[in-house]
């Protein structure tokens, strides 16, 4: 197949990217957009101060704009993020505990309603765990609500849309012995075995020029084997080497429950991080090595 969705598509899989509702418009952008991606995760759009930036006052127009464009050109989304401590609007950081349950119950269930029907997968929480750690990060929700938020984000999310797939995700939880990945892992086998609602987990795979690690494959298998799918999400790997973004991909497509990959962003002048060049279309939206590297991959090598 020619493109990266249509490459994907060959074993049932996704190929998408990070959007950002402002650059629908810039030609360049929207034709690589439409040709290469069949699955869009907003960049910023979905997000809490986005989306609620007052309490109980809710605007969905740039997320509209990105569903809209998806729609027209038969692409999925992923919902990109439900309850997260960053880009958080300053009132959620200042309510007392009772009152930020109740908010984080209402914020989940109102976007979710707005956007039912049209989201392959939410992340309902994400970034909960701290770096180096097992233990949950210090947030508003977690220092106030207790570590139990997570599990009560999941359950109130399923209580709001029987049949969207609901995800955790995170960065840095790609390598297999880090105590981070462990964290989590040992969330996902309770809540599969407690019975609360999670479908899948997303692995950001913002990775160094050194690519993913060597147990990415590992990491991927053990969380498929405790029943729930498994994703890249957020991939971007500085400098952008084939070999880095082929190994990435090769390890998805080596896990039956992997269901996609998803790039943060188009060219590089898109990214995040772009004076690491990390994406796979150069400031020009001209295709990079790294883009024929994927391609092949998907291909089949
Ligand atoms: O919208 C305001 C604009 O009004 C203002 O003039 C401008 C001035 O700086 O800022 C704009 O907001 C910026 C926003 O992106 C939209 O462009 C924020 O400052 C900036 O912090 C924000 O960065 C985003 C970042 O998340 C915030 O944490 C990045 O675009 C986005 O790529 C990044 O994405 C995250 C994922 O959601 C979660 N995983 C990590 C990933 C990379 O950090």
């Amino acid at each position: 197949a020619s493109s990266l969705g249509a490459a994907a598509a060959q074993s049932g899989r996704y190929f998408g990217t990070a959007v950002a509702a402002n650059k629908l418009g810039t030609s360049a952008y929207a034709t690589i957009l439409d040709r290469e991606f069949n699955m869009i995760t907003p960049e910023n759009e979905m997000k809490w101060d986005a989306t609620e930036p007052a309490r109980g006052s809710f605007s969905f127009g740039s997320a509209d704009q990105i569903v809209s464009h998806a729609q027209a050109h038969g692409q999925r989304m992923r919902g990109h993020t439900l309850v997260w401590h960053s880009q958080l609007p300053g009132w959620v950081g200042g309510l007392a505990a009772a009152d930020l349950q109740t908010a984080m119950d209402n914020h989940i269930t109102q976007v979710m309603n707005h956007f039912k029907g049209k989201i392959y997968a939410w992340d309902v929480v994400n970034e909960a765990f701290a770096d180096g750690s097992t233990q949950h990060r210090s947030s508003p929700f977690q220092d106030k609500l207790g570590g139990g938020f997570i599990e009560h984000a999941f359950r109130t999310a399923r209580s709001v849309d029987a049949n969207v797939k609901l995800c955790y995700n995170d960065y840095n939880i790609e390598n297999w012995s880090d105590a981070k990945t462990q964290g989590v892992y040992s969330m996902v086998k309770d809540f599969k075995a407690r019975g609360v609602p999670i479908d899948c987990v997303g692995f950001q795979g913002h990775f160094g020029s050194g690519g993913p690690p060597a147990s990415l494959q590992t990491t991927l298998s053990a969380f498929a084997a405790l029943g729930v799918d498994v994703q890249i999400t957020e991939l971007d790997i500085a400098q952008a080497p084939s070999s880095g973004y082929a190994n990435t991909v090769n390890a998805c497509l080596a896990v039956a429950r992997c269901t996609g990959v998803t790039v943060w962003g188009i060219r590089d002048s898109d990214s995040w991080r772009s004076g690491d060049n990390p994406l796979l279309f150069d400031g020009n939206g001209n295709a990079k090595a790294a883009y024929t590297s994927v391609l092949n991959t998907l291909n089949g090598g």
